[in-house]
């Protein structure tokens, strides 16, 4: 018996050592340990044994089990670690295989130059704010010294919501509400959309963009606003660029200017784009009227500030050869790829 015991241990190791995969792993638990498996048919000869020779016997069972239990866990652990392996060798990433290109998107033209203006004028001390596009006559209009039967009120010009809302003309309405929440020394821009009933073509759009500035101190000039706006049109334009201020007229501003620079592209000598004049307008500004300081409580006899409006449409179609307005809102991506 102790023999046969010997034979089945050394079958069975050898033939897990042998065994290639879980099922036939399994078939030889079966035919070893299991109920009709080898050992279990000799343990049940156990009983034809005498007293003595029983244990000796029994504890050989013992150990011939432990052992082929021991070797399936060791043959199941190595099948696994193969099979592991394997895996890891079919699902190797090849690292040096080009990798896939992804589309990124760019800045539109409009807000490169927004860009590019915030940080001049961050640089000179300016706060940037931000306003409601829909607005109350109030702000669009009435504190920014527009009389009641000013033309721009006209429904032509301006896009009504209905009573007293209007989508905003013009970012100047930043003005009256920067300075109910602020107290001077202000110094702000206010950069974002505004609407305007216009017709469609090559230079006007119902949707357009302005920057807004503002600034009121005690003993502000006209010459403060003029250092500004050089410095403004030097970084944006180039050392190069000249400045002229024109008399011009806004309800909100006393005196006003309206502000061209020098072309750019030709230098002043006349070219497509200045349209051969060699001055480009840019924007609107002027001192502050007293009625609006006083619209927002700033006392004029103390105080005194300049305001300005740029057209960032304008700045970007000039600095990007841009010769219709209306690419910059067609989002076609022919065309915005190319910035
Ligand atoms: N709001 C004016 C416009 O839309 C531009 C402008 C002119 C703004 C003079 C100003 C200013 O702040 O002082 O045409």
């Amino acid at each position: 018996m102790k023999q046969q015991l010997e034979q089945i241990r050394a079958t069975a190791l050898e033939a897990l050592e042998r065994a290639q995969n879980e099922q036939e792993i399994d078939a030889l638990r079966v035919r070893f340990l299991g109920k009709k498996g080898e050992l279990t048919a000799i343990l049940k000869q156990m009983g034809g044994l005498s007293p003595e020779q029983r244990p000796v016997v029994g504890q050989l069972a013992n150990e011939v089990r432990a052992d082929i239990e021991a070797a399936i866990e060791r043959a199941l652990s190595a099948r696994k670690e193969q099979a592991l392996a394997e895996r890891l060798q079919k699902e190797t990433v090849d690292i040096t295989m080009p990798g896939k290109v992804c589309q990124i998107g760019g800045l539109h033209p409009v807000n490169l130059v927004l860009e590019d203006l915030i940080d001049v004028f961050q640089s000179m001390g300016f706060d940037v704010v931000d306003g409601p596009e829909v607005e109350t006559e109030y702000y669009n209009f009435t504190a920014l010294n527009v009389p009641a039967d000013h033309p721009a009120r006209d429904m032509q010009d301006t896009f009504f919501l209905g009573k007293d809302l209007l989508l905003r003309s013009q970012t100047s309405c930043a003005q009256i509400r920067t300075m109910e929440t602020r107290k001077p020394p202000i110094r702000v821009i206010c950069p974002g959309r505004v609407f305007r009933a216009d017709e469609v073509d090559a230079t006007h759009s119902p949707v357009f963009h302005q920057c807004e500035g503002l600034v009121v101190d005690k003993g502000i000039t006209m010459c403060d606003l003029k250092g500004v706006l050089e410095q403004f049109a030097h970084e944006i334009y180039g050392p190069d660029t000249k400045v002229r201020f024109r008399p011009s007229f806004f309800p909100f501003t006393e005196p006003s200017v309206e502000v061209d620079v020098s072309c750019a592209a030709c230098g002043g000598k006349g070219c497509r784009v200045c349209k051969d004049a060699g001055w480009i307008e840019i924007l609107g500004a002027g001192m502050v009227h007293p009625n609006v300081l006083r619209y927002c409580g700033i006392d004029p006899e103390v105080y005194s500030g300049f305001a300005f409006g740029i057209g960032l449409d304008r700045l970007a179609t000039t600095r990007y050869k841009i010769s219709d307005i209306r690419l910059l809102f067609e989002n076609d991506l022919r065309f915005l790829s190319q910035f």
